[in-house]
């Protein structure tokens, strides 16, 4: 699969979702408008998951259509394995897509490992996944969800954590690179933060994730700088660098888009090539300003022990 870039879609939702967590509502409209771009500008594959735009996302995207685009969604284990449960939780989220398959499936959390993807090699095996991934995983539990899927006969599709200018934890301790060294597809989530790593020049209202990451920005002055020069020089938006910098890095940004605009700022950026100076100045900016707004790791607490 060619992918270059990939709409999130944990902001879509409802009025009282978009207004107070996410700074305004966007119509649904807007959204269909969003999708018409990205089918334009070649850009085919959503991400989703069950609880995603508090419940709204995938029941959405299932009543604007599935036919032409790639899905990507995701089994949430919140509690332990017990016969079934993927096959039940993919039988809703089919219900919602109106569709007999999904084109990923993703573990989200690395919770009974073995015991959850045996299940998903069933369900792929039956044609109804095409293909396997795990979402917060260290690079342990990746080895092992390679091995256990290799037993099944199915390759590991991809692996998709954490990943922006300022959170590059998995890069560093090693998980990026056997992604590389094993073809295993690394897409990055929150390349912009949550809205952190856009243009600082531009006033948002306000909203929830606004008063988490508000105070951070100060910190992020330098950084801002280089993006803004780096933009400037390319002829490009602040959040195009963020966008960049994920696929110099062999990553596959997923951006949370809800208008036609951003869509279209995703795909271009995919094309745009950073010099290694520019990426330099980047991790040097971002390092020295020593800001955190999701951890790499936020959801790995959630994961629950083996019994
Ligand atoms: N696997 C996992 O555990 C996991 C966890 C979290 C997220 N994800 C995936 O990653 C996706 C992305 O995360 P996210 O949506 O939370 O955060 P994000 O992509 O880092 O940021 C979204 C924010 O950026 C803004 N934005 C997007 N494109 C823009 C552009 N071109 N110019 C200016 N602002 C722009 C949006 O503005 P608006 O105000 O217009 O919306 C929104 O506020 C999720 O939708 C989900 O699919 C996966």
């Amino acid at each position: 699969m060619d992918i270059k870039a990939v709409i999130g879609t944990n902001s879509w939702g409802g009025k009282a979702y978009g207004r107070i967590l996410r700074g305004s509502y966007v119509e649904d409209s807007v959204i269909r408008e969003a999708m018409q771009e990205a089918d334009r500008q070649g850009l085919r594959v959503y991400d989703l998951a069950r609880d995603y735009g508090l419940g709204k996302a995938q029941k959405m995207i299932g009543s604007f259509g599935t036919d032409d685009i790639i899905l990507s969604a995701k089994y949430t284990p919140f509690s332990h394995y017990r016969k079934g449960c993927v096959r039940r939780s993919l039988e809703k989220d089919l219900s919602d897509f109106g569709r007999d398959c999904i084109d990923i499936y993703w573990l989200h959390l690395p919770t009974d490992i073995e015991q959850h993807l045996s299940e998903m090699a069933e369900l792929y095996h039956e044609g109804k996944i095409l293909n396997i991934g795990v979402s917060n995983f260290d690079l342990d539990e990746c080895i092992l969800a390679k091995r256990v899927l290799e037993g099944a006969g199915i390759p590991l599709y991809g692996v998709q954590n954490h990943y922006s200018i300022i959170s590059r934890e998995w890069e560093k301790n090693g998980l990026l690179g056997w992604c590389k060294d094993n073809g295993i597809a690394f897409w990055a989530w929150a390349v912009l933060e949550e809205g952190m790593l856009t243009d600082p020049r531009r006033k948002t209202k306000f909203s929830l994730m606004k008063l988490i990451y508000d105070r951070r920005k100060r910190k992020l002055k330098e950084l801002y700088r280089v993006m803004i020069a780096v933009a400037r020089r390319h002829d490009i938006t602040v959040p195009q660098v963020a966008e960049a910098f994920c696929t110099a890095k062999g990553t596959i940004p997923i951006c949370g888009c809800r208008r036609p605009g951003q869509v279209k700022e995703l795909a271009q950026a995919a094309d745009i090539r950073l010099s290694a100076e520019e990426i330099r100045r980047l991790e040097e900016a971002a390092d020295s300003s020593q800001v955190k707004i999701l951890g790499h790791d936020i959801f790995r607490p959630f994961a629950l022990k083996s019994r």
